[in-house]
């Protein structure tokens, strides 16, 4: 594996692997790797000539009050994982690299905000699909990979690309789960041991919620109740829900009534970290 830091270096590598006719998969991240991120260099791994990893910790992504500074960083580790993978090229730029020019233009996601984590987070979206739209141009894959947990990102980034005209084909990647159900996010280390032992209820609500559409419940208001009152029984009172939401899938429009690719999500505010996760229900 080879570790890139400089954006034209990168760009240069990946012009000169395309130039010889090799495919690229692109797997994005902001490190502190987990099973979650090596499911998505696995696939990668298997559609692709070579697969490049992008390591940043994107700054415009993180509002006011937000985790960046405090957003867990291991670098020596990321590397070790990222080789034992088959990660050939790890792209690791400095945040000074990466914005280097005095911003004059700023891309601003209009659709698909006014929810999820969209609606507490203003302005988050609009920093993920700045770094993509660079992260694209300096990586030029074929294919790039983004688990389904953050299923709002996964809908952006893919009407980024429609919208724009990106070269590049937008793989979705399942969630992956601890035994407990609990979805493996770099957050979780954030937990204190009482929430870790509560945090696998995210995953048996949206269980709850597609038990209740499989039974044949169609009014999206009463799963959403149902939903919730099971999570605020077994968080308890220090736990805020910050919403439980179904939408269409994949393009997650608002809906009343259930009828075809529906997904429920979830938000929770533990003390120290918010969690999300989702369920798909066809
Ligand atoms: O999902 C993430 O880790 C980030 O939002 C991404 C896609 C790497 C952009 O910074």
């Amino acid at each position: 594996m080879r570790t890139i830091t400089l954006k034209q270096e990168m760009y240069l590598w990946a012009k000169q692997v395309k130039t010889a006719g090799h495919s690229i998969g692109f797997v994005p991240t902001m490190g502190f790797l987990h099973e979650g991120h090596l499911a998505l260099v696995e696939e990668a791994k298997r559609d692709n000539d070579y697969v490049i990893m992008s390591i940043f910790v994107n700054p415009l992504q993180f509002g006011q009050g937000e985790d960046y500074t405090t957003y867990p960083r291991d670098e020596k580790r990321d590397k070790k994982l990222a080789e034992e993978a088959g990660v050939d090229i790890l792209f690791m730029p400095s945040v000074d690299d990466m914005y280097k020019h005095k911003k004059s233009i700023k891309l601003m996601v209009t659709e698909k905000t006014d929810k999820l984590c969209g609606a507490t987070r203003p302005g988050h979206f609009d920093g993920v699909v700045t770094v993509l739209t660079k992260l694209f141009h300096l990586t030029t894959p074929n294919r790039a990979y983004f688990g389904l947990k953050d299923v709002q990102q996964f809908a952006i980034v893919t009407a980024l690309v429609e919208e724009f005209d990106f070269p590049v084909e937008i793989v979705p990647v399942d969630t992956v789960r601890e035994p407990s159900g609990l979805a493996i996010s770099s957050r979780n280390v954030k937990l204190t041991r009482e929430d870790k032992q509560k945090a696998p209820a995210l995953f048996n609500s949206l269980l709850l919620g597609k038990k209740l559409i499989i039974e044949g419940e169609t009014d999206a208001n009463v799963i959403i109740k149902t939903v919730r009152h099971y999570l605020d029984q077994q968080l308890g009172e220090n736990v805020e829900v910050d919403y439980v939401e179904i939408l269409t899938f994949p393009y997650l429009e608002d809906l009343s009534e259930v009828n075809g690719k529906v997904v429920i999500a979830v938000a929770v505010r533990f003390f120290t970290a918010r969690l999300i996760d989702n369920i798909i229900v066809d």
